[in-house]
């Protein structure tokens, strides 16, 4: 199905405006594969799309190309160490600040299909030593309707769970459902499911200790990405940690973030 660069450069455009993705010059095929099954379904060819989307910018159909441009690739326990240094570190300096405080409130701001909160509630309930007994909450964030249709859902194929939990976790924390496991009640009651665009306004969200930027500001260009760093920050309480993915950095954004190390894993910590 051919893409024309008129058309191409119309859906990057839409998909930049409406989710902050910046799409490079060279990403034409991504669009065509991810963007294939509607056009089977409804279009022909991504001319009449992009017609249809002159015709009616406000149309519902935006939100499905959005939905379809997002690259939802997680697993549980991602790099290990943010959330061993949860457990042996943030959570334990947490408990010290926090004083007769007995909240934590955590933020996994790009979910995804939920993975990483759950491997949040899981370390929150292996960490008992440090903040056993505490009001901890997860709030899971993501653009994506369909993945947080079936990070609430909670259900993992044996394959997905296999890449990342360990035997106890998988016994402890889920139940067998068939071919599949299903994250027990007592991860799931720590964890708020909601759908954030990262890139236009946020909703009411409350104070944070921690937050976890993962894995998603690659996809953004710097305005973007200094824009939500900013108002991500704005939302931590003083002392709260902030967690990126592997290739994303602060280099050249301002803030009171402060470096912090742990096993030769860079993180950030606001001034307290
Ligand atoms: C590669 S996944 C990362 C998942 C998880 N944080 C991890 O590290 O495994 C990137 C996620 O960012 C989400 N995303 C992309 N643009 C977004 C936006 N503007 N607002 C909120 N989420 C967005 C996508 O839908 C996708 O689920």
């Amino acid at each position: 199905m051919p893409l024309q660069d008129a058309d191409f450069e119309f859906i990057r455009g839409l998909v930049h405006r409406e989710s902050g993705i910046a799409l490079g010059e060279e990403k034409g095929y991504l669009v065509k594969s991810r963007l294939a099954p509607l056009i089977a379904e409804k279009f022909q060819t991504f001319r009449s799309l992009v017609q249809h989307m002159r015709n009616k910018p406000n149309d519902p159909i935006k939100h499905q190309i959005i939905d379809l441009m997002t690259t939802n690739e997680s697993w549980f326990f991602r790099d290990l160490w943010p959330f061993e240094c949860m457990r042996d570190f943030v959570f334990p300096q947490l408990a010290i600040k926090k004083g007769a405080d007995h909240n934590i409130n955590i933020w996994s701001a790009a979910c995804s299909t939920g993975q990483e909160p759950y491997s949040l509630a899981m370390t929150v309930r292996e960490s008992a030593n440090s903040i056993g007994g505490w009001n901890t909450k997860i709030l899971a964030t993501d653009i994506s309707p369909t993945v947080l249709e079936q990070a609430k859902i909670g259900k993992f194929t044996k394959a997905d769970t296999f890449r990342g939990l360990t035997a106890a976790q998988q016994t402890r924390f889920f139940t067998p459902e068939g071919n599949n496991l299903v994250a027990s009640e007592d991860i799931r009651s720590l964890i708020e499911f909601k759908q954030v665009n990262l890139s236009k306004t946020w909703p009411r969200i409350p104070q944070l200790d921690v937050v976890f930027l993962r894995n998603v500001l690659i996809y953004f260009d710097m305005p973007t990405k200094e824009e939500i760093i900013r108002k991500a920050v704005r939302l931590m309480n003083p002392g709260a940690f902030l967690f990126l993915g592997g290739g994303e950095s602060m280099v050249n954004i301002q803030t009171d973030l402060v470096p912090v190390s742990y096993k030769q894993n860079q993180f950030y910590q606001r001034a307290v």
